[in-house]
C-alpha cells in the first residue's frame, strides 16, 4: 500500500476512534500506548467480565493496557489484583530514558488514571529463573487471564503462567504477525526484529497443541482462552526452542545475505 494513502487511512481511522471510543482513544494518547484504542476497549470489556481472580500482564510499557485492564476490574468492583511485569529498560523503553525514568512514567500513569490500588507492579525482566517471584505475587488460587505483549517469548510465559490460568481463562497475545523485521541486535532492538515472527510461529504451535482456542483477532492482537480439555503434557519446550532457533537462523542468513550484496556493490 502506498505510504501516503496508509498515512491518510490511519488519520481517518484514529479520527473515527476519537469520536466513537473517546475513553480509550484518550488513554492511548495520554500514555503513548502502542495498541489501537479498540484493542484497549476490548481488553477492558473482556477483563471486566472475568471471574474475580488476579490477572498477569507481561509488558506494561507506559501502562496503557494495564490501565484498561485495571479499569475493567475496578468498574466490576473486583477485589483481585492485576500484576504488571515491566522491565523498564532497553528496547522501546530507551526512547523514554533509563530504568528510573520508565519506572516513574508507568507509576505516574497508574496514579493519573486512578488504578494504583488495583495494580501490583513487578518492575523487572521476567525470566525462566524468576517466574516464581511473579507467581508469588498472585493472591488468588488461579488467575483469570494472562496477557503477553512483551518480547515474543511465549514459551517462557506459557510454561510459567498457563498452568495457573483457570479453565476457560482469557489469553491475550500481541504481535501475532508473520512479518520479519530482521536487523542486527542492539539495545533498541534486543530481539533483532524477530518478535512478531517468533510470536506467530510459537502461538501457532501452541494452538496446534490445543492449549489456546482463539476467539478474536484485532490487528495483530489475538484474544483466546484456555480450553477446558487442554492437556499441558503436549507442551514441549524443546519444540519451542527449535522454533526460536529457526527464526534466529533465518535472521542471521538474511543479514549475511544483505551484507554480501552490499559488499558486491
Ligand atoms: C510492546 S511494549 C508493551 C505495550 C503496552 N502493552 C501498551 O499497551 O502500550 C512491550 C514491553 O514489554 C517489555 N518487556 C519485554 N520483555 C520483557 C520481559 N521479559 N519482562 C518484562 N518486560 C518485558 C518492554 O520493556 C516493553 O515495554
Amino acid at each position: 500500500m502506498n505510504k501516503t494513502f496508509k498515512f491518510i487511512l490511519k488519520k481517518v481511522y484514529f479520527l473515527y476512534e476519537a469520536v466513537t471510543n473517546y475513553r480509550f482513544y484518550n488513554l492511548r494518547k495520554q500514555t503513548n500506548g502502542m495498541l489501537w484504542p479498540v484493542v484497549y476497549k476490548t481488553m477492558y470489556e473482556q477483563c471486566r467480565n472475568l471471574p474475580d481472580l488476579d490477572i498477569i500482564e507481561i509488558g506494561g510499557a507506559t501502562g496503557a493496557g494495564s490501565v484498561a485492564i485495571a479499569w475493567g476490574m475496578k468498574d466490576a468492583n473486583k477485589k483481585s489484583q492485576l500484576i504488571v511485569v515491566e522491565k523498564c529498560e532497553g528496547g522501546t523503553r530507551s526512547d523514554v530514558g533509563g530504568y528510573d525514568d520508565n519506572l516513574a512514567l508507568i507509576q505516574e500513569h497508574f496514579n493519573k488514571f486512578d488504578v494504583n490500588d488495583k495494580i501490583t507492579l513487578f518492575p523487572q525482566e521476567v525470566t525462566f529463573d524468576n517466574g516464581n517471584d511473579v507467581i508469588s505475587l498472585v493472591t488468588t488460587k488461579t488467575i483469570a487471564a494472562f496477557i503477553h505483549d512483551a518480547d515474543g517469548r511465549l514459551d517462557r510465559d506459557f510454561l510459567l503462567f498457563w498452568p495457573i490460568l483457570k479453565s476457560n481463562g482469557l489469553i491475550i497475545v500481541d504481535d501475532y504477525a508473520d512479518e520479519p523485521k530482521y536487523k542486527p541486535i542492539s539495545e533498541r532492538h534486543p530481539q533483532g526484529g524477530t518478535k512478531s515472527v517468533m510470536t506467530y510461529r510459537l502461538l501457532n504451535q501452541i494452538i496446534e497443541w490445543g492449549l489456546v482456542k482463539t476467539s478474536k483477532k484485532i490487528g495483530k492482537t489475538i484474544f483466546g482462552y484456555k480450553p477446558a480439555d487442554a492437556d499441558f503434557s503436549r507442551f514441549d519446550l524443546e519444540v519451542c526452542n527449535q522454533i526460536i532457533e529457526g527464526v534466529k537462523r533465518e535472521r542471521d542468513n538474511f543479514l549475511n545475505e544483505r551484507e554480501a550484496v552490499v559488499q558486491i556493490r
